[in-house]
């Protein structure tokens, strides 16, 4: 059962504000459950956790995943974006923080550093490595070039039959070049469906396929979701909650949403939330922009400005009520660093009152506050936590008035990077370009 909860009585909201949202909210929800919105064509994922966890996919997911563990000390993920986030999120909230997984699960194609590859490729010299290879496209550029050094790298180190074994492509079923790469090559394929966007696909073979080869329990993440899954299928729902509330709060001039984790190990699940919600909702010259903090780190960092800055901003903490393991402080006798009025407490129950003192203080300080709690950081958590947050992301997409499912901007950095790189096929764009820059 889903242990995920919803606070938002101090999201100064009114009833009266929520509840004048919901024939819009109620209708946004349809939109997204019956594919009758812009973007329906990329509903897949809707029903992604159930009907995965009904079909074989996930056995082959495992018997794929155990085959690279037996063979490989470290596998490399490369991928970007949303090939690339969730199962990051996932396996950093799960993994211990200070020991590798086995296999240790490493990224690339994530950026384009000169520095990032050369240092990779140095510390794979010695290992027995194999690669994931994401892309829905097939055509991305970052994860492009990462795969040509590291493939010719690998079949170097062990023969291009055994690098093939070595080698897992997930992608489109039969569009793009890494599709028509597999094929020749001969390399074992997952595929991503068509009506399932990258940033919503961390749970079909683009997340479960990483996240399993971790080690981890991809049939319970995905029973979390499918929970969850059921918890949205009608209104009312947390997720639509969570989705009216915080349109309520941009249409009263709140534009800059921060996601706060008080669990070092949230960090990458806030980069995931980040490109699920800017890639979502910000177009046509709308929606709210989507920060992460790590607390209570960056209190010491941003939290001048966000308890003190312009009342622009809202935040949504998210809670992990129990730890997996338990330090107490000690008492000393000598107290020179004047702690002992908190020994023999958990170090938890500081993390605790940090939160909840610093939730205090940013609804004191004109910040409103959204509460989603969960019990314990696992597998069946974080897929609740993933799947409420795809439906919501949805939900609020509609209410905002945009097309929730595309990403026209992205295209913009691409078509200059092409231009000024000479590809075949921008000459126009090119010479324009190098006009421009005086050239
Ligand atoms: O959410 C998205 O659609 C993007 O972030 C993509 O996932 C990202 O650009 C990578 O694309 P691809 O999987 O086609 O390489």
């Amino acid at each position: 059962m889903n242990s995920l909860s919803l606070d938002i009585s101090n999201a100064a909201v009114s009833e009266s504000q929520l509840a004048a949202m919901t024939v819009e909210a109620d209708e946004s929800l349809g939109k997204v459950l019956q594919a009758t919105g812009a973007g329906s064509d990329f509903l897949g994922w809707v029903r992604l956790p159930s009907e995965t966890l009904k079909s074989d996919l996930v056995d082959r997911i495992c018997d794929t995943a155990s085959r690279l563990r037996s063979s490989c000390d470290t596998v490399v993920c490369i991928g970007i974006g949303g090939s690339y986030l969730g199962a990051k999120a996932v396996i950093e909230a799960l993994k211990d923080t200070f020991t590798p997984t086995k296999p240790e699960i490493l990224f690339a194609g994530q950026n384009i550093g000169e520095d990032y590859l050369a240092e990779l490729t140095d510390y794979l010299a010695g290992k027995r490595f194999g690669i994931i290879v994401i892309s829905k496209s097939g055509t991305t550029t970052e994860p492009a070039i990462a795969f040509r050094i590291l493939k010719a790298m690998l079949e170097e180190k062990v023969g291009k039959a055994e690098a093939a074994r070595l080698i897992v492509a997930v992608t489109d079923a039969s569009r793009g070049a890494l599709r028509s790469l597999a094929t020749d090559e001969g390399y074992d394929t997952f595929v991503i469906d068509d009506n399932v966007g990258g940033r919503f696909s961390v749970l079909s073979p683009v997340g479960l396929l990483p996240i399993a080869v971790a080690g981890f329990d991809i049939r319970a993440l995905l029973s979390g979701a499918a929970d969850m899954q059921t918890a949205c299928a009608n209104p009312g729902s947390p997720a639509q909650l969570y989705a009216k509330t915080r349109n309520a709060l941009y249409r009263d001039g709140k534009k800059i949403e921060i996601l706060v984790n008080y669990h070092p190990k949230l960090h990458f699940f806030g980069e995931w939330w980040k490109q699920l919600y800017g890639e979502s909702e910000g177009k046509d010259h709308k929606g709210i922009f989507p920060a992460a903090v790590d607390n209570s780190t960056d209190l010491h960092s941003m939290g001048q400005w966000i308890q003190d800055g312009e009342r622009i901003i809202f935040e949504t903490v998210i809670s992990v009520e129990e730890q997996h393991r338990t330090v107490v402080i000690p008492a000393d006798s000598d107290n020179l660093d004047g702690l002992n009025y908190i020994a023999g407490k958990r170090v938890d129950h500081v993390n605790k009152m940090a939160e909840l003192g610093t939730r205090l203080a940013h609804i004191d300080g004109g910040v409103p506050n959204m509460l989603v709690s969960v019990d314990s950081l696992n597998e069946y958590s974080l897929g609740s936590l993933i799947y409420f947050f795809e439906m919501a992301c949805g939900i609020s997409g509609y209410l905002l008035g945009v097309n929730p499912f595309n990403q026209p901007g992205v295209e913009d950095y691409k078509r200059n990077m092409f231009a000024l790189l000479a590809k075949p096929g921008y000459e126009e764009q090119t010479a324009a370009i190098r006009a421009r820059l005086g050239e």
